[in-house]
């Protein structure tokens, strides 16, 4: 399926500031905040529209509106909370969901410790949310997990991958757009992007 490499001058501009190791976990927060609202922008170009009727102060019109309760916005703990905002402060009226996933030590898989999902899942367009598509192990099995619960369409957006990740997730699912502000050069032993910016739940939280 698509990858959408969304390489708007300001998206970079801001991504690059993102990257610099001097870059302070108020700047880096504030900046994440701003990437994931441009974003959100390509995002939902095709997001279904409603029509309403409303007046104007000079006649009655009919109008379109963003059906955003049927929008959902799922969260990878913990690092997809940074991009959930920005998102949120554009489609304030979209459902959020969680998921909790760590990697076993012994067997490397991802587990999962919390799912909690608005209802009526299968009427609603579900975008993951995660920061950095990397092995790709934690975005597999969150969207495995949420195609049990048989939404209308899944979309992965992240603001970083590489071309590992890119190729895991197609293969596991291929049906699974791919929105990312840039495809770097590789995974490094540990699992980390190359140039990359770093782990971005650390910078984003001021937790190393
Ligand atoms: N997760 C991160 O936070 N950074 C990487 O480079 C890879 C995975």
């Amino acid at each position: 399926m698509s990858v959408h490499v969304i390489d708007h001058p300001l998206v970079q501009h801001k991504l690059t500031l993102m990257r610099k190791k001097e870059a302070s976990t108020n700047s880096f927060r504030r900046l994440l905040n701003e990437l994931a609202m441009l974003m959100t922008y390509e995002v939902t170009r095709d997001v279904p529209m409603q029509e309403v009727e409303i007046d104007t102060p000079m006649e009655t019109m009919t109008a379109r509106m963003i059906d955003g309760k049927k929008l959902v916005f799922v969260s990878i703990l913990r690092a997809g909370t940074g991009i959930l905002d920005g998102m949120l402060s554009v489609v304030p009226g979209a459902r959020v969901g969680h998921i909790g996933l760590y990697r076993d030590p012994k067997t490397l898989t991802a587990v999962e410790y919390y799912f909690k999902m608005p209802q009526d899942m299968h009427e609603r367009d579900v975008v993951v949310v995660d920061p950095m598509l990397a092995t790709g192990n934690s975005a597999i099995a969150a969207v495995e997990r949420l195609k049990e619960l048989r939404p209308k369409s899944i979309k992965f957006v992240c603001l970083l991958t590489c071309p590992e990740g890119v190729r895991a997730m197609q293969s596991a699912h291929p049906d699974v757009p791919i929105y990312t502000a840039a495809i770097d050069r590789e995974l490094n032993d540990h699992g980390y992007i190359l140039p990359g910016l770093g782990d971005a739940g650390d910078r984003m939280f001021g937790t190393k």
